[in-house]
């Protein structure tokens, strides 16, 4: 296997692959004001084997199409769709994130939990904003600076991993920059990313190592991970997920801005 098929290996029996939680997400959804009777299209994008897409096909009334580049993980949230009776609501789709086949104001709604740091939050808010109605609601969670200065070996490592990292009021600001308005904002408690991930997925990696013969590669990967919890565990202080709850607006930000400048030429 090539690390690429052992991080599948070692992710796919994973309730989830990000730090989150089912309260969470229904907190966020609470946040959104959406008509839970209503009959909603929604796109989970970067779904992984479907912790959210799960949970909001049993409190929606909506088609949801779960979007993830890996088909491996989609054919996880399919077995585990079939068991929990809400198959009939959900259509997987292999893609990419950057190149989704939406019609332009298709969705009611998009939801998309630790994963549009894949194309770049601003890409991916900007991007995304033609597929969804008027008034449709977007809700994203991403890596951010939860106080205004951190130690530099923290700083560091994250301007290296993601550059885009950023407080919570400058990804406000892409938000409203990029047409939308924001509803409303929290940031993952720890037991999102404690309980609900890393003890998970420490408890799977003597199988991991059992399975792929201990091999250097995996022992790597388990090595990896375990620095990534390390970190986290340090420097808890300074940084969580910040899940962002935003309506469309009936304009763009720059489009304002254009406006502006003609009407005040004159
Ligand atoms: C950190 S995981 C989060 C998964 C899930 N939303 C959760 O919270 O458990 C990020 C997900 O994004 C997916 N992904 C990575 N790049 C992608 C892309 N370009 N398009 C679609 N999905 C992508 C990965 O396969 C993975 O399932």
């Amino acid at each position: 296997m090539d690390d690429y098929e052992l991080l599948i290996d070692l992710h796919k029996e994973g309730y989830r692959q990000g730090p989150g939680g089912d309260a969470e997400t229904e907190q966020a959804l609470n946040l959104s004001m959406v008509d839970r009777a209503a009959p909603l299209k929604v796109a989970d994008i970067g779904c992984g084997t479907g912790a959210s897409t799960l949970l909001l096909a049993r409190l929606l009334n909506a088609r949801i199409t779960a979007v993830d580049l890996l088909q491996d993980f989609l054919d996880v949230l399919e077995e585990r769709a079939e068991r929990m009776g809400v198959a009939d609501s959900i259509s997987t789709l292999a893609g990419s994130m950057d190149n989704l086949p939406f019609a332009n104001e298709e969705l009611d709604v998009i939801w998309s939990e630790g994963a549009i740091y894949n194309i770049g939050f601003e890409k991916g808010v900007a991007d995304w904003r033609r597929y969804l109605k008027a008034g449709g609601v977007l809700v994203v969670s991403e890596i951010t600076w939860i106080t205004d200065s951190r130690p530099p070996e923290l700083q560091t490592h994250w301007n290296k991993e993601y550059p885009e990292i950023d407080v919570a009021s400058a990804k406000i600001r892409v938000l409203e920059k990029h047409g939308y308005s924001p509803v409303g904002y929290f940031v993952l408690p720890e037991h999102c990313w404690i309980d609900q991930y890393y003890r998970p997925m420490q408890a799977r990696f003597e199988d991991f190592l059992d399975r792929n013969r201990n091999s250097e590669e995996a022992r790597a990967i388990v090595a990896a991970e375990q620095r990534e919890i390390e970190l986290y565990e340090t420097y808890r202080a300074y940084i969580s997920y910040g899940v962002y709850v935003a309506k469309k607006t009936g304009v763009r930000g720059e489009q304002c801005h254009a406006t502006d400048a003609r009407t005040s030429r004159g």
